[in-house]
């Protein structure tokens, strides 16, 4: 029997940890429950200490969630380990993933603390958490430039007191493969209790080898991968699930384990993930990159036309390319435009919600002959974003012509209020914002305007992103119209909204 290798995903924790990339909670279950679909075994709902906003969303994601196990990270620290505890306690299955330093460099700058002092509060931290449940993971954070000696008497420790799953983490993507695989091999054979845990690893991709490594852990043993959709994560992100999980799943003949991921939701989840974070997918991205399986050159047409395996590893249908289904169009009722949102993991807290909603498919409808999943997530996307919307897109007129100054004219509710603007700028888009900010006056800094297109073809909705920041607080915004002009008004709008939203975020990893 094939060992069964464990897919923790923590896009919701560490993907959220990107700049620019938190979630609300309604975005986090919507993506949770994409994980559950596609098999995931473990999912990372966020860090319940962190915020009250973050409590709310893991505790959202564990009342919803019944076919994974639902994880929140804590400090190795009462307080935090009892906000883990409270946020999971509607878990169908629930996992405490606590952690703490273990590098000279973390231990003496970051913890002022002395190693006996690490060993003493991991061991407490375990016994703690187990007030809540017996399904415990530590981490020894910085693991990858960790001493030898030292690491294997705090993982014998946490072991003794009670963790179920070891994850070692290469927090700054330093190690190299081999070497990485090394540690895994020489954790398992020195520490005397190894046998009684399961070996996980977490790696970041600072030096583009988070998947190389991991992948290298699970040869030597690691039977846990770490990873996040897309690779989202901290700084240059963590190993990309899509590219384990068919790593590991193409080559079968070299890995002695495979998943229970069904890979057929992986570029659903993908596009999922990348329309709400508003981090777009490079075009060469591995498996859910729009080139991912095209092929340019003329021999290697030839060679596929004539046997797909000449330079095919993989089949586009079995990674999920092609599956967006062709949804509804104008005549569609409302009965089929809410089953296929059920269908996505959709529900509306109130009907009226759901009207509103299905006002805006017709419309889009009228625009737009053929909707597609990813349209209808943009439209709920677009909708119920920020729950805490102030200033909404009345109207807008933007004029654009060769040889005349591109000019825009906002109105935007404020309350009950109608506010009106307007501004000449270097184009369309640029007047747009120079009208909003002539209201807003936020003084914020654009950092980022991204377009995308959603699906293909020239009807296709423009999906912007909007990347602000204001006093250290950066926030993505996003807004999808079929003219992209409404779409980055929309979208600097939602992402001013979420800079003065109440909810805070913050990520103490101290
Ligand atoms: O990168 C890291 O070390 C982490 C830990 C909290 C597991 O994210
Ligand atoms: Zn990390």
């Amino acid at each position: 029997m094939r060992d069964h290798l464990i897919i923790f995903d923590t896009t919701l924790r560490d993907g959220e940890q990107s700049p620019g990339a938190s979630m609300t909670k309604e975005e986090k279950v919507r993506i949770a429950r994409q994980l559950e679909r596609m098999g995931v075994d473990v999912i990372e709902a966020g860090f319940p200490a962190a915020s009250n906003g973050d409590f709310e969303a893991v505790k959202a994601v564990a009342d919803t969630i019944k076919d994974s196990v639902v994880c929140g990270l804590a400090r190795a620290i009462e307080a935090d380990i009892n906000r883990a505890g409270e946020a999971l306690r509607g878990a169908n299955a629930a996992r405490i993933h606590t952690f703490i330093a273990t590098s000279p460099i973390h231990m003496k700058n970051k913890l002022r603390m002395s190693p006996e002092q690490v060993i003493e509060q991991a061991v407490k931290a375990i016994q703690w958490a187990r007030r809540y449940t017996d399904n415990i993971e530590f981490s020894p954070e910085d693991a990858g430039r960790s001493e030898i000696n030292f690491l294997c008497r705090v993982l014998e420790a946490v072991i003794d007191a009670g963790a179920k799953t070891l994850n070692i983490p290469d927090t700054v993507g330093y190690t190299m493969p081999d070497q990485f695989g090394r540690l895994i091999r020489t954790l398992r054979e020195r520490i005397p209790n190894s046998d009684k845990v399961v070996f996980s690893v977490h790696c970041h991709n600072d030096l583009g080898l988070a998947v190389a490594n991991s992948l290298s852990a699970v040869i030597n043993g690691a039977r846990q991968v770490e990873c996040t959709i897309n690779g989202l994560g901290e700084r240059a992100g963590n190993a990309a699930l899509e590219e384990v999980v068919m790593a590991v799943r193409t080559r079968q003949d070299f890995f002695p384990c495979d998943t229970r991921i069904d890979t057929t939701h992986i570029v659903p989840a993908s596009k999922l993930v990348s329309g709400i974070t508003g981090f777009p997918v490079q075009p060469n991205k591995a498996i859910v990159g729009a080139n991912a399986f095209a092929h340019e050159s003329g021999i290697h047409q030839d060679g596929v036309l004539k046997h797909r395996e000449t330079y095919e590893i993989m089949r586009a249908e079995d990674v999920g390319w092609g599956a967006n289904k062709l949804l509804l169009g104008k005549h569609s009722g409302r009965n089929a435009f809410r089953s296929r949102l059920k269908e996505l993991g959709i529900e509306f807290e109130s009907e009226e919600m759901l009207n509103t909603m299905f006002v805006r498919f017709k419309d889009l409808a009228d625009k737009k002959h053929e909707i597609f999943d990813e349209d209808l997530h943009a439209l709920v996307s677009d909708e119920v974003q920020t729950p805490e919307e102030h200033y909404r897109l009345l109207s807008l007129i933007a004029h654009s012509e060769t040889g005349e100054i591109p000019f825009a004219r906002v109105v935007i509710a404020d309350g009950n209020n109608e506010l009106h603007a307007e501004s000449e700028g270097s184009g369309p888009v640029d007047a747009t914002f120079r009208a909003i900010e002539k209201i807003l006056n936020s003084g914020a800094e654009l950092q980022l305007f991204s377009v995308n297109n959603i699906t293909s073809g020239t009807d296709a909705q423009g999906e912007v992103t909007v990347r602000l920041q204001k006093s250290g607080r950066i926030v993505n915004g996003h807004g999808a119209d079929t003219d992209i002009v409404v779409a980055s008004a929309k979208a600097y709008l939602s992402a001013f909204n979420k800079l003065y939203s109440k909810l805070e975020k913050a990520h103490p990893q101290v």
